[in-house]
């Protein structure tokens, strides 16, 4: 690993195992997080009000006891809001700031109150007299779609071929559900935002976000300010993973109201209880699928509807359930298919952006067919898998018309099968099973193939500013941002290599709207890909200015300056960087660039279903082997075997913990996260004493990780790289498919266990007992 301040391992940057910019920070607790900025002395702290009915008027909403408690400066309501009171990120006008005489979720912002003191907020907000007329609630997804359910937004229609026709025709048909679960974030620092109001409006605004330019615009939204007057900056999250794309707009406004109307600096931190009952999680779905296909196990034809609980706002149930579509076929090449959205509005939390975006749902229901026709053939399920995979030669074209080039899950599936001995350890997990009443053994290999970029073309840009100083250190902003994944890294990366400079000399700054405008969400994992470029062609920009300079002061061909890790090669002269600099400095030369970059080649029509909503694939293949106690439920995840797609990787050491991390927290949501709401719809699994992340003990006890090697990106990405911050997600599906492996050992392999998600203990034992009682009839 390389220090900072260690000469010598300069060379490179990019595709080198760089450790994480605040790796050190991290661990010893120096890395400022928006609660650790030193508090100025009139600091002034929120916490909110919630709605404690599913859906209601509220009739009367008194709060002189919320006002009276000792050390209250304020109280705001929706009537205090001086702008709009509106933060629907994709503009529904369905998602008020502050509830307005309607509730529509138990834990909906009511209102907030605003003290000297956190726990003076937090214990006032307890004391408001709220009278509420209860409305009829929707909150389960089988409610809304057996009665009265909306849609949030248009149901999406996307097919090639004439799929019902396909799978009439098929020599075999079966249909079924599957389900999976939601998922909360759980990013270890919660929801916060500080504001500091300053002269003429101005508002300054940290906010652990993951969208700076979103929350600049909901904050000026809210407070009836022209953009220009408000900036936001954020050095880093403890975490996002979705959950603060959109979300983190509303605390963001609330201490920017906060700030505004007391004209004191004021900040907001929920507590882990308030946070995940107000925030939303990952979409839950159940997806009905009906599927033709032949004794070889080849997929016909596949009609699907994928049915989302999206809760009280569309947020961005739009475009989530959209790529739940675009990955409903996952690896495999569907000859006709009919796939259908179906995003509910529900009276619970607004669910939103959770790594895989939809994608990991829509990818649940094709491995699920896939198991389906492996019991139906009697064929094992990784031949079903490989032979079902898009190829190159014809089998090539996606549900939504696009070319799939570059087809290589099965390349990757049979590299993983073999090195990791797939076949013999199936066999002998059988075996094992033949012999074993309660522990059975279970074991399944399963691909990804994720579409990489937005879908929603505009947002496929991205800026950069890059500074080099006179002493000849440089500093770099971008518009992503940083929330654990090491995106700040592989920028500073970009910078050491292109410049020839050691770690230290390159210093990444905050992300903030004053710095580079207009950015998208770091999100869709495209954070290095489109910042990357940006960051490249400001330095590129600023190398070509010194290049030309050095030719002509020392009188050299261009071609003869090269930065190099010991210095600027100037003819056969050797200059160091800070040198050139100063000299190009004296000599009136800009050292300060912009960048940008726009993805090429991507297109999407979404009125005809067709186009290139992505630049490329990142791929990836999972194996996991389970054991399972078939009295309790109780399971472990023995073994796991991955190999990832991460292109010509950037840094293959914070790959490889975004592949691990991925994985785990994929696991973790098919196997032991489970939300509860009660009849009333709270949620009653609101905190880790009730709602089980996996721990370190959770982990494979064998777990081997290698992405794969000379596997250069086909297109033109930042060196050749690949996106690796949702894909490897996927990969957790091994091993629900692992324990349905395990459990169908109970029937002798006759029958398909259909194991929904989460496959908790509970869950384990009744698909056991189903199969049992299969077995025995
Ligand atoms: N890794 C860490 N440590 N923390 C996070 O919050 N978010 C994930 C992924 N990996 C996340 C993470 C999600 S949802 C996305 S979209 C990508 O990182 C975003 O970063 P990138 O585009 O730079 O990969
Ligand atoms: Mo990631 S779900 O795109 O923030």
């Amino acid at each position: 690993m390389n220090g900072r301040g260690e000469a010598a391992i300069v060379e490179g940057g990019v595709s080198r195992s760089l450790r994480h910019e605040s790796a050190r920070l991290h661990v010893t607790g120096g890395a400022t997080y928006i609660d650790d900025i030193p508090a100025p002395a009139n600091l002034l702290h929120v916490a909110p009000g919630l709605s404690m009915r599913a859906h209601a008027r509220v009739v009367s909403l008194d709060l002189e006891a919320v006002r009276a408690f000792p050390g209250v400066v304020r109280v705001i309501t929706a009537q205090d809001v001086p702008g709009d009171n509106q933060i629907s990120p994709v503009h529904a006008g369905d998602e008020p700031l502050l509830a307005e005489g309607e509730v529509f979720y138990y834990g909906q912002l009511l209102f907030a109150v605003v003290a000297e003191t956190r726990y003076a907020a937090r214990r006032a907000a307890r004391l408001a007299k709220v009278e509420y007329e209860d409305l009829p609630a929707i909150l389960t997804l089988e409610e809304a779609r057996n009665g009265a359910g909306e849609l949030v937004g248009k149901s999406f229609l996307m097919s090639r071929g004439d799929a019902p026709e396909a799978v009439r025709a098929a020599p075999h048909t079966l249909s079924g559900r599957v389900v999976v679960g939601g998922q909360e974030q759980f990013y270890l620092e919660g929801q916060a935002a500080y504001a500091l109001p300053g002269e003429e409006g101005e508002m300054r605004v940290f906010s652990s976000t993951q969208h700076p330019t979103e929350t600049q615009h909901m904050v000026a939204h809210v407070l009836g300010l022209p953009a220009n007057l408000v900036t936001v900056e954020v050095r880093r999250m403890g975490g996002g993973f979705g959950g603060k794309e959109t979300q983190a707009n509303a605390f963001a406004c609330l201490a920017a109201l906060a700030a505004s109307l007391t004209g004191r600096p004021a900040r907001l931190r929920l507590d882990r209880d308030d946070d995940m009952t107000i925030t939303g999680k990952r979409h839950d779905f159940a997806i009905d699928y009906t599927v033709g296909f032949d004794n070889d196990g080849m997929v016909h034809g596949v009609d699907m509807v994928l049915a989302a609980r999206c809760g009280w706002s569309a947020d961005l149930s739009g475009p989530v359930t959209d790529r739940a579509l675009f990955h409903a076929d996952n690896a495999y090449y569907y000859p006709a298919v009919r796939l259908r959205s179906e995003p509910f509005r529900t009276n619970t939390q607004s669910n939103t952006a959770f790594r895989g975006f939809g994608g990991p749902q829509g990818i649940a229901a094709a491995e699920r067919i896939m198991d389906e026709i492996a019991f139906a053939t009697g064929l094992d399920p990784l031949d079903v898998r490989l032979r079902n995979t898009y190829d190159t030669a014809s089998r090539n074209i996606t549900p939504y018309h696009m070319t799939v080039e570059d087809a290589i899950a099965r390349e990757v599936m049979e590299q993983l099968a073999n090195d990791c001995d797939y076949r013999t350890r199936r066999d002998a997990a059988r075996r094992f099973n033949r012999d074993s009443q309660t522990i059975r053994r279970g074991i399944a290999l399963t691909p990804v193939k994720f579409g990489i970029a937005f879908t929603a073309t505009h947002f496929n840009q991205a800026g950069a500013l890059v500074h080099v100083y006179t002493d000849g250190s440089v500093q770099v902003n971008h518009g992503g941002t940083e929330m654990g994944q090491g995106l700040h890294t592989k920028m500073v990366q970009i910078a050491m290599r292109e410049f020839g400079l050691r770690e230290d000399r390159v210093r990444i700054t905050a992300t903030t709207t004053g710095k580079v405008p207009n950015t998208s969400a770091t999100a869709a994992s495209s954070g290095a890909d489109l910042n990357g470029m940006a960051v490249l062609d400001a330095i590129r920009q600023i190398k070509f200015r010194l290049v030309s300079f050095a030719a002509g002061h020392w009188n050299v061909p261009e071609e003869s300056v090269v930065f190099l890790p010991e210095g600027v090669r100037v003819g056969s002269a050797l200059v160091s960087f800070t040198a050139l600099v100063k000299a190009a400095y004296m000599a009136r030369i800009q050292l300060s660039a912009s960048g940008f970059y726009k993805t090429p080649k991507i297109s999407w029509d979404a009125q005809t279903g067709r186009g290139r909503p992505f630049l490329y694939f990142a791929y990836g293949a999972a194996c996991a082997e389970v054991s399972v106690d078939l009295l309790t439920g109780e399971n472990r995840i023995e073994r796991v075997d991955i190999l990832h797609d991460a292109g010509q990787s950037l840094n293959p050491a914070l790959d490889i913990g975004q592949v691990e991390g991925g994985f785990v927290q994929g696991a973790g949501w098919l196997t032991m996260e489970e939300l509860v709401w009660d009849a009333s719809g709270r949620l009653r699994t609101h905190a880790p004493s009730t709602y089980k992340i996996p721990a370190c003990s959770d982990r494979p006890a064998i777990f081997n990780v290698r992405l794969l090697e000379q596997a250069p990106n086909r297109e033109e990405t930042i060196f050749r790289s690949k996106a690796v911050g949702e894909p490897p997600f996927v990969h957790g599906l091994a091993v629900l498919h692992a324990l349905s492996d395990a459990l169908a050992s109970i029937d002798d392999y006759r029958s398909c266990p259909k194991l929904d998600a989460p496959a908790t203990p509970e869950q384990i034992l009744r698909t056991a007992e189903r199969l049992k009682s299969r077995a025995a009839g």
